[in-house]
């Protein structure tokens, strides 16, 4: 069968990869795909953007019309999602993983996802949202400690102020409601309860219909925790990023607290989802906080998560293919799942600058040797293949996989412009799991020599 998987990132250049190794899967397209998917095998790049909702159905349309053989489509990231593709792909026929509109609200307003969450039990933060600053500004004279600002709507990760400074709050309130700095994104803001904690995200597989719920069949299936590593520097320092790494599963997590997970806010939100007489076959993302008081939920995200999708796929014993059918024809809750042992460290290394500015355009050479003999996996985001050269077209970004060890010198990747700030928090965990000590402080990096993988 045809696969079709739409994004550009990492976290798609695995869901790729991973749809690649199903016997069953002949072809693999990615629209847009990036330099990673362009070398993979069986995969083939259609170059149509993800925001250009008709052409993206238009292509899918003509890839797999007349295809009964089970084909179908994986969407990636957020904002299709959020824009409603998988009704439109679902109104020609397709099968597509990815919830609906209406579910994928979860996400791209932070309001519903609280309305939800209250509604239905899911253990989390308190929160009110306000659109007026003077109301905001008022509410926060209540609230001791820091707080947390969180626009409503979607702002690709710069959407969230955590401060204990009442000057900073009250602008950020001024920025994201008056003056528009997140766009519509931010008219709306939440004010949140601060949770102290471990955070740790949850990915999982949904198939939810109202059809499925009346058979008793309505499943939410979680996979192995994760954890993302966002500060840009070793010891969660330096500034936030889009991730500078993930590992899975989370060393040293106790099971209690994953039962707890599935009491306090997995259970009530699989009761929503039906309630809300959803159609979701897809994924579903929980962010959490470990607190004193159990997890609590942070956030629905109604997709894979990224870095994480990379550290936690290469751990699937099974066909992830399969399971993407499983999660179409409503036969989730009897797939068997099965994880392999140990751990899996998917680290990033970025071009020198990143988050701030940072050279683009230059080629980055890896050696195919290096990576075959370290059995590494390299995902690639924000890259493209350029007559076989690496080409970095915006946030350069590679995951490089270990399994159950760490990397030892010489072992990660370099670019071309040399300097990369290696995720070495994600590489600190590892070294945990694998029971290691000792600091690891930069990675002497290979200049490699030969051409693009
Ligand atoms: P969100 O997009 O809601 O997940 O927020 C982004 C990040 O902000 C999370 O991954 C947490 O690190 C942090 N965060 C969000 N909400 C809270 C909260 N209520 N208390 C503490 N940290 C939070
Ligand atoms: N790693 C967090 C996210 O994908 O939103």
């Amino acid at each position: 069968m045809k696969t079709i998987v739409i994004g550009s990132g990492g976290r798609e250049h695995a869901i790729a990869w991973a749809l690649s190794k199903s016997p069953k899967v002949g072809e693999v397209i990615c629209i847009p795909g990036n330099g990673g998917t362009a070398c993979e095998e069986k995969c083939r790049n259609i170059q149509v953007s993800v925001s250009e909702t008709a052409s993206v159905v238009e292509v899918c349309k003509n890839e797999l019309s007349g295809l009964n053989d089970g084909s179908f489509i994986v969407i990636g990231p957020e904002d299709p999602l959020a824009a409603g593709i998988v009704n439109r792909l679902a109104d020609e026929g397709l099968d597509v993983v990815g919830p609906q509109q209406s579910a994928a609200a979860l996400e791209a307003s932070k309001d519903v996802a609280k309305r939800f969450m209250s509604k239905y039990g899911v253990a989390c933060a308190k929160s009110e949202a306000f659109t007026s600053v003077a109301d905001a500004v008022a509410a926060l004279e209540d609230i001791k400690g820091p707080v947390v600002i969180k626009a409503d709507g979607l702002a690709g990760g710069k959407g969230v102020v955590i401060t204990d400074d009442h000057d900073t709050a009250i602008q950020t309130l001024r920025d994201f409601i008056k003056n528009g700095t997140l766009g519509v994104a931010g008219r709306k803001i939440l004010l949140e309860e601060y949770l102290a904690g471990d955070e740790i995200s949850i990915l999982a597989a949904v198939s939810v219909s109202p059809g499925l719920a009346d058979q008793g069949r309505a499943s939410i299936v979680p996979f192995l925790p994760a954890r993302d590593h966002k500060r840009l520097l070793d010891g969660a320092l330096g500034p936030n990023t889009g991730g500078m790494g993930a590992i899975a599963p989370v060393p040293g997590l106790d099971p209690d607290i994953l039962d707890r997970f599935r009491t306090d806010i997995l259970e009530p939100t699989l009761k929503g989802l039906i309630e809300e007489n959803y159609e979701y076959r897809g994924f579903l993302f929980f962010g959490v906080m470990i607190t004193g008081d159990g997890p609590k939920l942070l956030e629905y995200n109604v997709r894979l998560g990224d870095p994480e999708t990379q550290a936690v796929l290469p751990l699937m014993d099974f066909d992830f293919a399969e399971m993407c059918r499983a999660i179409i024809d409503g036969t989730l809750s009897s797939f068997q799942f099965k994880w392999r042992d140990g751990y899996v460290c998917a680290p990033v290394a970025v071009s020198g600058g990143y988050p701030a500015s940072y050279l683009k355009g230059l080629p980055i050479k890896m050696d195919k040797q290096v990576i075959r003999e370290s059995g590494a996996k390299i995902f690639i985001a924000g890259a493209t293949a350029n007559r076989r050269k690496m080409v970095r077209r915006c946030v350069e970004r590679l995951s490089v996989l270990f399994r159950n060890r760490t990397p030892g010198p010489g072992e990660l990747i370099t670019s071309g412009a040399g300097s990369l700030p290696l995720l070495p928090s994600a590489v600190q965990s590892m070294k945990r799991a694998a029971g290691l000590t000792g600091r690891l402080t930069a990675f002497p990096l290979r200049g490699c020599s030969s051409g693009a993988i």
